[in-house]
């Protein structure tokens, strides 16, 4: 499994499928632990990201990162983090239909790789894709969707709560509901945690 995704990750870093590949600095490919019984999305690397070449290492990762604390879930220890494209979009556009569909073959596989029980999508583009089409962040965050044994979430994006602070509430509500969840099914995320 480690030396899967080794293959996976080299071969995702020389990447040239689409012109993203002109204007990176880094493939940002994901973080976390190979064993994660939950990921979580996010959209493309931002500034920080593409320079880093790290998943959410910028404003919105720190904040992520207290989100994720509050339910004793950290990348460190028991989550993996990755994007629906792993090149920056310049100005940190939404990537285009096409470079999402270049792109997702990488997400398959380390999906494939790393078979979580739980996908959180963060934010509008993840959730449109990997969820359904059309997706409501605002409307439908914190609910539950199984697709083939997985169960997925989608909710706010860390930059979208910078924004809009007054959504925290509502996304501290999806962290409990996410840990209630990884009670409920998975077997070893919270092993050696304090809950
Ligand atoms: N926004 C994202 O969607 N992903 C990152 O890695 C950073 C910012």
């Amino acid at each position: 499994m480690e030396n899967q995704y080794e293959v996976l990750h080299q071969e995702c870093l020389s990447c040239q499928k689409c012109p993203l590949a002109q204007t990176r600095n880094h493939v940002v490919f994901g973080a976390g632990v190979s064993n994660a019984e939950v990921v979580f999305i996010g959209e493309g690397p931002g500034e920080n990201e593409d320079l880093q070449g790290q998943p959410f290492v910028g404003r919105g990762g720190a904040l992520l990162d207290k989100y994720l604390q509050a339910v004793d879930l950290s990348r460190e220890k028991n989550i993996y983090i990755t994007n629906m494209v792993k090149c920056r979009p310049p100005q940190n556009r939404d990537p285009h239909p096409d470079e999402v569909a270049n792109c997702i073959g990488y997400l398959s596989r380390q999906l494939e790789i790393i078979r979580p029980k739980i996908i959180v999508c963060l934010g509008r583009i993840a959730a449109n894709a990997l969820i359904e089409k059309g997706f409501k962040v605002t409307k439908q965050h914190g609910q539950w969707f199984e697709k083939n044994g997985v169960f997925m979430m989608g909710t706010f994006h860390p930059a979208a709560l910078l924004r809009n602070p007054h959504n925290k509430p509502d996304a501290f509500e999806d962290m409990l509901a996410l840990q209630k969840k990884i009670r409920e099914i998975c077997d070893h995320t919270y092993d050696g945690t304090e809950l």
